[in-house]
């Protein structure tokens, strides 16, 4: 039978752990696997009572009544306790949470003990406010400590937030708080980015009028901005904190009760509301971050350099660090933003090697980042490295696409000095937390592979029919529940069911293409649907394409995403202009400019082209494979379906004349 997908990869380096970690490691042989295998549901229910405190414990491990599932019943949690009284009240409340480096180097660092302190507070805040258990909150902050300690406060009263990443535009903030019915926006002035504040209340103030819910917006003073504030409405959160009282018990939450939405692209335009609750995604993550990042709290300093606005943040920044007691470094800005000390004659002459210098100056053993960012230091080049001291550095983890040979081999050698397990870790916002990844002192990795699934989850690789692929290429599917599973999309449980359990009976079905090679190691192939990966962030292109015709110049667009060296895919954009407007240089910046403007600037396509017709099926539909060959340049593939072949050659001149930046 012919592959469903077909790989050419054919990667032959093998690296095993070196003895010394082995011998150090939480985990160096494969008993995990062995246990999760004879009986997964008995593994985690272990995994939950060992990782996580709870206050009643629970009295079933699993409900599965396909496609809703349902851990730990009975339990009963607090998160903001398990990931701080619970180290305080063990005497560990002087160890250090956050290290917190502002992009300008001002540092602030937060114990346990301390960052408690503010949580109990701000959670008497909100209380304050009226807000209540099962209550619903927008957060758009900076990446400053305030930013985790309102989520922390959220969970502390039940409170279920919803994170809108700094980035995205007032338009992307109204679509969520409606959606979720949120009653309060949390956000800043601005938060520091490549050295100058980046406005962040001027967006809530735009997307204000359009918020049907919201009355109240609090506002953290980062950069000191002085944004006009609507008596009545606007809060400066350090006056709150002012008159906060200091008690404040965690409340016992249901183990399935909603811990937050988080909003992320599927092939539709309209984002998805994915919903986590608590004891089985704190069970996840607590496991995965613990074995997957060899984490010894009492020694180590862990540095997730993701933003909290994606689900790495939430997962492996925020709530799997804490529960696990560890000390962590948390960064503002751009890796190519030094401290202002070191800043000098224009930007061009700014040495990017921020990261480098934070893993030195603060001894960071774990480091996890995208593949995206690595081809960006790759690019900028060793000597940004060089002169660093990068050997208190143990294990180095990416996450959030697939990384090629090369970039893994230049992590290893250049940043791991040759003897650091690299973790690659598989999943996405619905997974809550790792699915495929090594274990660092158990697995062997090869450069490119995610590996193997981690114990307790089963992943299965399936063909166009569904049947199980042994050897070769498919589509990636989950087999069994897992405790950090999304529990559904907010408000669509028809939506939830058709997107990730209708096209493999009784699968989750991921979206992504892998192939499973002669050892039985994974190999991810990326996105097999509409949704693109353009630096680690996945953005749909039907979601680009209703940005593009609300420009009133454009009749109609299509949306791929191309190959590319730095971001993975990059956003190429096809547009018909409505009769009357003419194809200039100027306009399809302008067009850009406008999906930027409504999306965020990490939609903004890399390149659009004015063409005089669209490539489609008979049936009307777009053939986005032939848009993606035109696009890269390739040779054209099938077109016997195209119903006008004129088309194709059209586009191709069109796109030669245009030029990208
Ligand atoms: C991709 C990010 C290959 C994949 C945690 C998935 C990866 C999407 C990897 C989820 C990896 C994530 N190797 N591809 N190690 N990690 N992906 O929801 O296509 O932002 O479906 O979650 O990123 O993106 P999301």
């Amino acid at each position: 039978m012919a592959e469903a997908i077909e790989v050419y990869e054919n990667e032959q380096r093998r690296f095993p752990p070196s003895p010394e970690f082995v011998a150090a490691a939480l985990t160096g042989d494969r008993s995990l696997y062995d246990e999760a295998d004879a009986d997964f549901e008995a593994f985690w229910a272990r995994q939950a009572r060992e990782l996580i405190t709870w206050q009643r414990d629970f009295d079933q491990v699993l409900d599965w009544q396909l496609p809703f599932a349902k851990w730990f019943i009975g339990g009963q949690l607090n998160v903001s306790y398990n990931c701080l009284d619970r180290h305080v009240e063990a005497g560990r409340g002087d160890r250090i949470a956050f290290h917190w480096e502002g992009e300008p180097g001002d540092t602030r660092t937060f114990t346990y003990a301390e960052l408690l302190a503010e949580v109990a507070k701000f959670a008497n805040v909100l209380k304050g406010l009226g807000l209540e258990k099962g209550d619903r909150i927008a957060i758009y902050m900076p990446m400053i400590p305030e930013l985790p300690i309102a989520m922390l406060a959220c969970t502390r009263i039940g409170v279920a937030h919803s994170v809108v990443f700094g980035g995205f535009s007032p338009d992307a903030i109204s679509d969520r708080c409606n959606d979720a019915s949120a009653t309060v926006i949390i956000t800043a002035d601005a938060g520091y980015r490549r050295g100058e504040p980046s406005a962040l209340k001027a967006n809530v103030d735009q997307a204000f009028p359009n918020c049907d819910t919201v009355d109240r917006v609090i506002v953290v003073n980062r950069c000191d901005t002085d944004p006009p504030m609507e008596p009545g409405r606007d809060l400066w959160w350090h006056e709150l904190m002012a008159d906060a009282e200091a008690d404040c018990p965690a409340e016992p939450l249901d183990s399935e009760q909603l811990l937050y939405l988080l909003y992320t692209s599927g092939t539709t335009a309209k984002p998805k509301g994915i919903m986590h609750t608590t004891g089985g995604y704190l069970t996840h993550i607590a496991f995965t971050h613990k074995y997957v990042f060899d984490l010894k709290p009492d020694t180590d300093v862990y540095w997730c350099a993701a933003d909290i606005g994606w689900v790495t943040g939430h997962s492996y920044i925020v709530y799997g660090p804490l529960t696990n007691g560890a000390t962590s470094v948390m960064y503002e800005g751009t890796p190519d933003t030094p401290r202002s000390q070191s800043r000098g004659g224009d930007r061009s002459s700014w040495p990017k090697d921020r990261l480098w210098d934070i893993i030195e100056r603060y001894g960071v053993t774990q480091l996890y980042t995208a593949p995206t960012a690595i081809r960006t230091f790759m690019k900028w080049g060793e000597q940004e490295v060089a002169g660093h001291d990068l050997s208190s550095l143990r294990v180095l983890g990416t996450v959030g696409e697939p990384i090629n040979p090369e970039a893994w081999m230049w992590y290893h050698t250049h940043i791991g000095g040759g003897t650091c397990p690299i973790v690659d870790t598989w999943w996405q916002t619905e997974t809550g937390g790792h699915m495929i990844s090594p274990l660092p002192g158990v697995t062997t990795t090869k450069p490119g592979s995610g590996c193997h699934a981690i114990p307790g989850v089963t992943v299965e690789v399936v063909d166009d029919e569904g049947n199980v692929v042994e050897e070769g290429g498919g589509y990636l599917t989950i087999s069994k529940p897992w405790p950090g599973m999304l529990r559904g999309i907010w408000g669509d449980d028809d939506r939830y069911r058709e997107t990730y359990w209708s096209q493999y009976p009784g699968r989750y079905f991921a979206g992504d293409g892998a192939r499973l090679d002669e050892d039985g190691y994974l190999w991810l192939l990326g996105r097999v649907d509409d949704v693109m990966n353009v630096s680690g962030h996945r953005i749909s292109t039907a979601e680009i394409e209703s940005a593009l015709v609300d420009h009133p110049a454009v009749a109609e667009a299509a949306v791929v995403g191309a190959a590319d060296d730095t971001t993975g895919q990059a956003i190429i954009g096809y547009v018909i202009l409505v009769g009357g407007h003419e194809a200039s240089h100027a306009l399809r910046d302008e067009v850009r400019r406008h999906v930027a403007t409504k999306l965020g600037p990490v939609a903004r396509p890399k390149a659009v082209f004015i063409v005089p017709d669209l490539p489609k099926t008979r049936s009307g539909k777009i053939m986005r494979r032939l848009l993606r060959d035109v696009a890269e340049g390739r040779v054209l593939g099938d077109t016997t379906t195209l119903a006008d072949a004129t088309v194709v050659d059209a586009i191709r001149v069109g796109a030669a004349d245009s030029d990208e930046d």
